[in-house]
């Protein structure tokens, strides 16, 4: 158990159903997240993981249970945490710097603050020499960088990702990953991954908690004790890994199970690029 000073999230016996009738996509969750750690979700498709991380992000109010930010309970969507998702979902009318800047500007801040932080939050994600261009002329990995950016924006204290890279290829997802935990870490965020790929929740998080289906609930729980700069390399990984195969078989998971890929999108933003269709 956690001192009380160091959780920064708290969800308490978490329920759900989306429908009468049917078994409840969350059932009597119950998770402790400390200041700065990073957790991963894992979990066979339908399990429940984004329904959990919608409800921790203020997007979904549970049926049962709570969620708490430093004692705090979240009752809808806030600047302090902020969602990610597999697509961008970037304005493709608008420039890189203008994308990222949005938040900024219905926060209020003036345009020489928001030139400023845009500029910081570009030279993060290391695309400092693109801010001028349109979102479309980037590429997939390089308009994910520009979502992260555009999330960092409101300087959030917890970051909620849902499958976030799973549209990349190899390169920039292994990049990606690695960098997505050196600028959490260097800014001391909190950060909530939900990923399909085992390898991905080991380079990414220091826990791994592993869902099951029917009714949607967390069976298990994997530290993962490897030194922060994760190297792939490391003899350890190989441990690590089967450790969380083993418990996600238990879980009856397979680790050859597809990828998920997300059904179509409708909505307000069905009009934004790198949506997945
Ligand atoms: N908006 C919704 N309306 C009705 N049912 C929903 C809704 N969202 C999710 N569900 C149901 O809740 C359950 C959990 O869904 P959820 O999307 O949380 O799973 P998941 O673990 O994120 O799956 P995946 O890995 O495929 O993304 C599923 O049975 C799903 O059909
Ligand atoms: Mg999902």
């Amino acid at each position: 158990m956690l001192p009380d000073a160091h959780i920064h999230l708290l969800a308490s016996g978490l329920g759900h159903r989306f429908h009468r009738g049917r078994a409840k996509a969350l059932d009597g969750v119950c998770l402790t997240v400390a200041k700065g750690e990073m957790v991963a979700v894992v979990g066979r498709s339908g399990c429940g993981k984004s329904t959990l991380l919608h409800i921790l992000a203020g997007l979904l109010r549970p049926d049962e249970g709570r969620v708490c930010i430093d004692g705090a309970e979240i009752v809808g969507p806030s600047a302090r945490y902020n969602m990610m998702f597999q697509a961008p979902s970037l304005f493709p009318w608008m420039s890189a710097a203008e994308n990222v800047g949005l938040g900024l500007r219905y926060a209020g801040l003036d345009r020489s603050a928001i030139r400023e932080r845009v500029g910081e939050l570009l030279a993060l994600v290391g695309l400092a020499e693109h801010g001028a261009d349109n979102v479309q002329q980037l590429s997939g990995g390089q308009q994910q960088r520009i979502a992260l950016a555009r999330s960092l924006a409101t300087r959030p204290e917890l970051l909620l990702l849902d499958e976030p890279f799973s549209a990349l290829d190899p390169f920039n997802r292994a990049a990606l990953q690695t960098e997505v935990r050196q600028i959490a870490r260097s800014l001391g965020l909190t950060l909530i991954i939900v990923t399909h790929d085992v390898d991905e929740a080991i380079v990414m998080a220091d826990r791994a908690i592993v869902m099951a289906a029917g009714p949607g609930r967390i069976v298990a729980e994997v530290g993962i004790a490897l030194p922060p700069d994760r190297d792939r390399h490391h003899p350890d990984f190989g441990r690590v890994r089967d450790d969380l195969l083993g418990r996600l078989n238990e879980a009856g998971v397979s680790s050859t199970e597809p990828p998920f890929s997300p059904p179509a999108r409708s909505g307000w933003w069905a009009g934004m690029i790198g949506r997945t269709a």
